[in-house]
């Protein structure tokens, strides 16, 4: 294969229609291509694989269906739960119970029960009356079913059909309200979700073991033993993951607060008012631009801990254009690596082009293989 084909499978683009994996929207994910060209290019054909960032768990359910172990950890409890329930083990039981529950789901409606709250505004800001009540409804619904197979297929279905719902759009890095937008109604989009899972279900029985899966923090943690990493964390652009899915998130853990309490612990790509801890010298050059500092900061705390899990490893990164600055996170991040101890490669690139007003400037997107 070549090299800019793979850089395609940067994106979640290729990952859509691909059953299981396009369960749940997630910009910033990889496809599952890229993890297996990942474990070639290693020649690793058992064993562990580790994802420290591990998203909506393209890594993980790859690893899954391809009779791998995996082991995944990330500061989102949406991520977690979204990996969970792609990666579950399901029978035809629960495929069949899954529909018999769908049929009887809005038959005894209620009007009045738990509101769903968000800290940085009213979620019904951006959804219809009916739609907003009927979220709630169904939020609160999903808890009484006791199949948990079947009430996990149900609340991913219900997060995942948030945008296609509501008189909003997800711009970057921030939700933007659009009035004029057309809202599908939650019912039927909700049946069409559920639907198409129990299709996939049917379709193909995964047959390896569950992943192991935490909530932990990728800068503190070093508690595990891989043949191989293979990860995206989050890229030098303002995304602030707890902001972008927190509607989401707070849909999920039915708690207000919940997008402050992940915000502390995510890797600092966004600003955050904090100081910049101390800057690593491969990334000195950029000192003054502040995300930037804390960033590479950050980096330096997770490649240590990597070298300490696993022996090698493919990450996903990209470049960056800041203060009209270019800033080759890949090759600072490979300088990075050679000081712990890793010796890195870029193994595929994707060109961009970053439009910096009144510029265009050239960046890309790598895949570093580390060893
Ligand atoms: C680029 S996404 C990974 C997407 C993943 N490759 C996939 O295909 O689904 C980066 C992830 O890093 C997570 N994250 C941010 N800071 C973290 C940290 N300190 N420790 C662990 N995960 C973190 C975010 O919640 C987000 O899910």
């Amino acid at each position: 294969m070549e090299t800019m084909e793979i850089g395609d499978y940067f994106t979640f683009e290729p990952a859509k229609g691909v059953p299981i994996h396009d369960w749940f929207y997630y910009k910033e994910a990889y496809s599952p291509q890229l993890v297996e060209w990942a474990l070639k290019e290693f020649g690793i054909e058992k064993g562990t694989v580790f994802d420290p960032f591990c998203g909506i768990g393209t890594t993980m359910l790859y690893a899954k269906e391809n009779g791998f172990d995996g082991i995944g950890i990330d500061v989102s409890p949406l991520a977690l739960f979204v990996t969970k329930t792609k990666c579950a083990d399901y029978s035809e039981k629960d495929a069949e119970e899954a529909e018999k529950e769908l049929k009887g789901l809005f038959s005894e409606r209620r009007e009045e029960g738990w509101g769903w709250e968000f800290e940085l505004f009213h979620p019904s800001r951006f959804f219809g009356k009916r739609n907003y009540n009927d979220i709630c409804f169904l939020r609160e619904r999903v808890e009484e079913i006791e199949n948990e197979n079947v009430g996990g297929l149900f609340l991913l279905a219900l997060l995942s059909i948030l945008p296609q719902t509501g008189f909003f759009i997800k711009d970057g890095g921030v939700l933007r309200e659009q009035p004029k937008k057309s809202a599908m109604p939650v019912k039927d989009a909700f049946k069409r979700k559920v639907k198409g899972m129990v299709k996939d279900l049917r379709g193909k029985r995964v047959s390896g073991a569950e992943p192991e899966l935490k909530l932990e923090d990728a800068r503190e943690f070093s508690e595990a033993k891989a043949d191989v990493f293979i990860t995206s964390p989050p890229y030098l652009n303002n995304i602030d993951y707890s902001k972008v899915y927190g509607l989401e998130l707070s849909l999920l853990t039915m708690q207000k607060e919940s997008t402050k309490t992940m915000r502390g612990r995510e890797v600092r790509s966004f600003i955050t008012g904090e100081s910049f801890g101390a800057c690593p010298p491969e990334a000195e050059e950029y000192v003054d631009i502040p995300i930037a500092g804390t960033y590479f900061a950050d980096m330096e705390r997770v490649l240590v801990n990597l070298r300490k899990i696993a022996p090698k490893g493919c990450m996903v990164v990209g470049n960056a254009v800041l203060g009209g600055k270019h800033i080759p996170v890949d090759e600072i991040l490979i300088e990075m690596g050679k000081r712990i101890g890793f010796e890195g490669r870029i193994g595929a690139v994707k060109e961009r082009v970053a439009d910096v007003r009144p510029q265009k400037l050239r960046t890309r997107e790598s895949a570093i293989m580390f060893g």
